[in-house]
């Protein structure tokens, strides 16, 4: 028979990075260039098939990145079993952001929450400010997954969330 299983993700970063561009292209496979910050939270769900059997439905809180908002982020991340964390690869103190969230992460989330952190907007590599190189090292030394996006153009986004998927305990 088929099986579906439920997880808790939750996706952190700084404000403008592309949190709710990347969930709302994997939820509804939409773009928007004008896209209005997040006020608290949003809730969205997706499933996603990780084999003929089996698929994962995600319970996505997308949160605020914008400062003001910073102390809710432990009501979304505390009964998380994943995380993404998402910084702008055009943007260096993005990425020095998304690397303390995933310290606080490792602190204070459930021990065995799986993180992926994300360089999104690879769509603007004229700008790059922070290699993947980079990162892939910085998230192989600290057990995450990597992966660069554009919710742009869709690149790597499914791939993401299908990476996560196979990684959770399905069983
Ligand atoms: P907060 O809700 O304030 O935390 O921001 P956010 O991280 O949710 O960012 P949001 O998705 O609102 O995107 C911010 C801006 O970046 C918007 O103008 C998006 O259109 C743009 N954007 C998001 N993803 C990409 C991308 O992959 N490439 C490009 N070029 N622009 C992007
Ligand atoms: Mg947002």
């Amino acid at each position: 028979g088929n099986r579906v299983f439920n997880f808790k993700l939750v996706l952190l970063g700084e404000s403008a990075v592309g949190k709710s561009s990347l969930v709302v292209r994997f939820a509804k496979d939409q773009f928007d260039e004008y896209r209005e910050s997040t006020i608290g939270a949003a809730f969205f769900t997706q499933v996603v098939p990780v084999d003929d059997t089996t698929s994962v439905k995600f319970e996505i809180w997308d949160t605020a990145g914008q400062e003001r908002y910073k102390s809710l982020a432990p009501m979304y991340y505390r009964n998380a079993q994943c995380a993404v964390i998402v910084y702008d690869i055009t943007k260096a103190e993005t990425f020095e952001r998304a690397k303390s969230w995933v310290k606080e992460l490792q602190r204070q989330a459930d021990p065995d929450i799986v993180i992926a952190l994300v360089g999104n907007k690879n769509d603007l590599e004229t700008n790059r400010a922070v290699t993947a190189e980079e990162c892939q090292a910085y998230a192989d030394e600290g057990g995450l997954l990597f992966k660069e996006t554009s919710a742009k153009t869709g690149a790597n986004v499914l791939e993401l969330f299908q990476t996560i998927a196979k990684k959770m305990p399905l069983d």
